[in-house]
């Protein structure tokens, strides 16, 4: 692993443009999320090469249920085919794998694939690989909140103690120890959220692209996360 200079230590991604990149060249949509894969694959790699402490992927959010069951049943099936092939590689890499989202509700053979990758994963100490599955910002803001409630009402929390920082520990990322992303980057062409890491994207800097997301490479992943390396944040204050 090379040491990292001054990169986004949490970098997040919206996987976006896998349809248009299957419909441009007259494929079944799975197989746009088929090439998504494949391109995250590389870029979990990069990722861990360059020493990034944190990447977050967006696979499947609260809404993608709309979708048909075969294009549903199309991820999940990649899910469990990436963890399985990827499994020992990701141990060996020591990347540790966790899940933002409820995935309780998932299909048994998720649950299991799943639950084995993170158990397997679960002391490694490189990159923390984050991957939302029945994820959105907003459901998992209301679960949060809920979760304090439940404190308020067990009278084991006053609600003026209610700030910033309990809020973003009952959020996904909070439970996992994840700090909020420092870089989002969204390829695919479109310039927005999507109910993505909306509370923890409040000092993020956004990186939007035209690329695809299949067609998006390590190298263009890397370019990017140099230049930001040369920004500067202030989190709403100056800098000297
Ligand atoms: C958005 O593209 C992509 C998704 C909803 C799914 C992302 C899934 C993968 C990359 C597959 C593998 C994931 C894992 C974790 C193994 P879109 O379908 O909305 O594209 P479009 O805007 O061109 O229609």
């Amino acid at each position: 692993m090379t040491e990292a200079t001054n990169l986004p230590r949490h970098v997040a991604i919206i996987m976006d443009g896998n349809g248009r990149w299957a419909t441009k060249r007259k494929l079944p949509r799975v197989m746009g999320h088929n090439a998504g894969m494949k391109a995250m694959r590389e870029i979990v790699r990069r990722s861990s090469d360059l020493g990034v402490q944190y990447l977050t992927v967006y696979a499947f959010s609260t809404e993608n249920w709309k979708r048909t069951q075969e294009e549903i049943g199309g991820i999940f099936g990649l899910l469990i085919k990436y963890v399985n092939q990827d499994l020992e590689e990701l141990h060996e890499e020591n990347v540790r794998v966790n899940i933002l989202g409820d995935w309780s509700i998932m299909p048994e053979n998720v649950r299991e694939a799943l639950g084995r990758t993170i158990f397997k994963t679960r002391n490694n100490t490189g990159l923390t690989f984050n991957i939302a599955l029945n994820y959105g910002s907003r459901d998992e803001v209301v679960r949060g909140v809920r979760e304090l409630a439940e404190m308020v009402k067990a009278g084991e929390l006053d609600p003026a103690d209610i700030d910033e920082e309990s809020i973003s520990k009952h959020l996904y990322t909070g439970k996992f120890g994840v700090p909020d992303p420092d870089l989002i980057i969204r390829p695919g062409g479109e310039v927005r959220l999507s109910n993505y890491l909306m509370w923890q994207a409040a000092y993020a800097e956004l990186y939007f692209c035209d690329t695809l997301w299949p067609d998006f490479t390590p190298d263009e992943y890397e370019t990017i996360l140099r230049s930001f390396g040369n920004r500067e944040r202030r989190f709403g204050g100056r800098n000297e």
